[in-house]
């Protein structure tokens, strides 16, 4: 399979936040979508979700209402696997994260569609190996992990299982490339790849700052956004320590606070399983963040994630990745 044969794809899961979410992205970068869900309901709730998506889009000037229009017209809704997954070059299954269903649906892609095909999962942290384990073709499974929402965000982590063939994660890596995606592709597996073992990293030590007492909820979340938040939209945290240590670089900032850091490493969280109790007190407090908001950037999850969508837009544009 190269990059150039890549037409027509399944999107498994359409109604889904994600699968919602990449058939908003595939149909609005050309392709025929097949939309698949379990559901004469959930279908017209994915019919709903992607024509509000890509009717955002176009309200928002990043594509015109012609190309909303033609868009929409490229996607097929249905509830028949093998309907799904006949004729396509690209499957990007989004079903609920447990093993069984990714196979399930693995299991009808062997039947049903070409052998060529590739299998893109989305799941958020499930090893490819496992999911690929009973496939008759497992040198095309890949997991290819967005960020929500999936239309928007750039990343994709693609993973690979043990029987993965290296022509397949190479056409993967170029066709989300070309596509306006920003892939990268772990050397191997990793439970939770990258950036949600990074965004844990964080999430844990920010709770263990709330239940220490040491700041509220909304102030650990001002902290991250306000601060180190901002630099993270542009540039990693080895480049920012590059930055940072002067002259010296990376190796510079170490020298400088290497020895200071081993003292707050020696006293941060380190838990190995979430304290009992933590979730009540996080959601209270996130509940308070939100009611605390200014009314024009929304106090609801839908408002709040109408203001996020805005305001990514404006940040892609900034960085040249809308
Ligand atoms: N929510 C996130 O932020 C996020 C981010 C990245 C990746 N993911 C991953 O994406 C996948 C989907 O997550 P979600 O949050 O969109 O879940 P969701 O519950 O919103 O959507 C799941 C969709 O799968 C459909 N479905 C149910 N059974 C199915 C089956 N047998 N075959 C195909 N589809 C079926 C459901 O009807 C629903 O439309 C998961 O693997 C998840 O880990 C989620």
């Amino acid at each position: 399979m190269k990059v150039a044969d890549i037409k027509k794809i399944s999107v498994l899961g359409g109604s889904g936040l994600i699968g919602s979410g990449w058939a908003t992205f595939f149909l609005w970068k050309g392709f025929d979508v097949n939309v698949y869900d379990i559901n004469d309901a959930l279908l017209q709730t994915a019919q709903e979700r992607i024509s509000g998506n890509l009717s955002y889009l176009a309200d928002k000037g990043i594509i015109t209402q012609q190309a909303k229009d033609n868009a929409l017209g490229k996607a097929f809704y249905t509830k028949e696997i093998k309907d799904a997954l006949c004729d396509v070059q690209f499957v990007q299954e989004c079903a609920p994260e447990k093993y069984e269903l990714k196979q399930a649906v693995l299991a009808a892609l062997d039947q049903y569609g070409s052998k060529d095909a590739i299998f893109a999962s989305s799941t958020s942290g499930l090893l490819i190996t496992e999911i690929a384990k009973n496939s008759q073709y497992p040198e095309r499974c890949i997991g290819a992990h967005p960020y929500n929402p999936p239309h928007l965000i750039p990343l994709v982590e693609i993973s690979k299982g043990e029987k993965t063939s290296a022509a397949v994660l190479q056409t993967a890596f170029d066709f989300f490339k070309e596509t306006g995606k920003e892939p990268i592709i772990l050397q191997k597996e990793a439970p939770g790849f990258i950036a949600n073992r990074l965004q844990i990293a964080i999430f844990r030590e920010a709770a263990d700052l709330v239940l220490r007492g040491v700041c509220t909820v909304e102030d650990v979340d001002k902290a991250l956004c306000y601060g180190p938040g901002l630099r993270y939209a542009l540039m990693g945290q080895n480049l920012i320590f590059q930055l940072g240590g002067g002259p010296f670089g990376l190796k510079g900032i170490m020298t400088h606070i290497g020895s200071t850091v081993e003292v707050w490493m020696d006293d941060m969280a380190a838990w190995k399983k979430w304290p009992a109790g933590f979730v009540d007190i996080l959601q209270e407090g996130v509940n308070q963040e939100m009611a605390n908001r200014k009314a024009e950037d929304g106090n609801t999850n839908e408002e709040i994630s109408r203001w996020r969508d805005d305001k990514l837009l404006s940040l892609l544009k900034l960085i040249n990745k809308v």
